[in-house]
C-alpha cells in the first residue's frame, strides 16, 4: 500500500494503477461500517484508494473538529489488511487555498434536517468531496447511508455537475444491539451507549408500526418520541421523500425516517429508508 500525503504523491502512486478505481473517502477512526465500504470498493474495482482526512470545512464553529477522534496508525494497518492499493492522507494545507472558490448546498434539501441543524456543513462537505473525487479519478465511489443527507447531495452534486463517477450507496452497519456504527460513538459511556440505542429502537418501532398497516407519519412520529425519551435531547425525528420533503403519510418505497438526537457528549444519527 503506497501512503500518498502530498497531492503529487497522490498523482505519482495513480500513475502505477491501470484499470477502474474505488475510491472510499473517510474522516479516518475507521470503523466496521466504513470497512464494509471498504470491503464492496476492493470486490468492485481493480484498484482501491481511500482517503484520510478530517475536513474543517464541514465543521462549524463550536463542533467537535479538534476533538474528532484521529487514529491514524491503527487506520493504516487497517487499510494496509484490507488490501488499499493508495491511502491519501493529506494535510489541510494540501487541500485549500486561502481563497476558495465554494460549492454552495441545494437552498432547501441543503438546508433542512442536518442542513437546519448544522448550517454551512453541507457546503464544505460538497467542497471537499468534489476535491477528493476529482483527485481520486474514481469510477465509483461508496458512501453510506447513514449520512442518508449527505449521500443524497453528493448525488446530486454528480448530477449536477456532470461529474463522471458512479456513487455507490452502502447500507448501514449496526452492533448486534442495532445501535449505528459511528465515529462518536467512541465518546459514549457504557450507561449512554443504553441510552442511545433509543435511536434504532425507535426507527424499529417505525418499522413494526408501518408493517401493520400504519402510514400516518404523526401517529408514527409520536410513537418513536416516546421512546426517544431517554435520550439527552431528540433534534428531529422526520418521515420525508427521497428529495427530503416532509410526507403526512409514509409511501412505501419512496420514504425514510431520519433521526438526531443528542447522548452525552455526541450527537448521533440513524435512519432508516422505507
Ligand atoms: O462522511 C464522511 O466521513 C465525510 O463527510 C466525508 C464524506 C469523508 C467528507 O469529508
Amino acid at each position: 500500500m503506497i501512503i500518498a500525503r502530498t497531492i503529487d504523491e497522490l498523482q505519482e502512486a495513480k500513475n502505477t494503477l491501470l484499470g477502474s478505481i474505488g475510491f472510499v473517502p473517510t474522516m479516518g477512526a475507521l470503523h466496521e461500517g466504513h470497512l464494509s465500504l471498504i470491503r464492496k470498493a476492493r470486490e468492485e474495482n481493480e484498484n482501491l484508494i481511500v482517503s484520510i482526512f478530517v475536513n474543517p470545512t464541514q465543521f462549524l464553529d463550536g463542533e467537535d473538529l479538534d476533538k474528532y477522534p484521529r487514529k491514524d496508525e491503527a487506520d493504516i494497518k487497517i487499510c494496509q489488511l484490507a488490501s488499499v492499493d493508495i491511502l491519501f492522507m493529506p494535510a489541510i494545507s494540501q487541500m485549500y487555498e486561502r481563497d476558495e472558490l465554494c460549492i454552495g448546498a441545494p437552498m432547501i434539501s441543503g438546508y433542512v434536517l442536518e442542513g437546519a441543524s448544522r448550517p454551512g456543513h453541507f457546503d464544505g462537505m460538497l467542497q471537499v468531496v468534489m476535491k477528493l473525487l476529482n483527485l481520486s479519478g474514481a469510477t465509483k465511489a461508496y458512501f453510506g447511508k447513514k449520512d442518508a443527507q449527505q449521500l443524497a447531495l453528493i448525488m446530486q452534486m454528480v448530477r449536477d455537475y456532470f461529474l463522471d463517477v458512479e456513487i455507490v450507496p452502502c447500507d448501514i452497519v449496526r452492533e448486534s444491539s442495532g445501535l449505528a456504527l459511528s465515529s462518536r460513538n467512541v465518546y459514549l459511556s457504557t450507561e449512554e451507549k443504553i441510552r442511545a440505542l433509543a435511536l434504532s429502537k425507535s426507527l424499529q418501532k417505525a418499522t413494526n408500526l408501518i408493517i401493520s398497516g400504519e402510514l400516518d407519519s404523526a401517529q408514527i412520529k409520536a410513537e418513536m418520541v416516546e421512546i426517544l425519551s431517554v435520550v439527552d435531547e431528540v433534534e428531529y425525528v422526520a418521515i420525508v421523500d427521497r428529495t427530503f420533503n416532509e410526507i403526512d403519510k409514509v409511501e412505501i418505497g419512496n420514504s425514510m425516517i431520519l433521526v438526531a438526537a443528542w447522548v452525552g457528549k455526541p450527537r448521533l444519527i440513524d435512519n432508516i429508508w422505507v
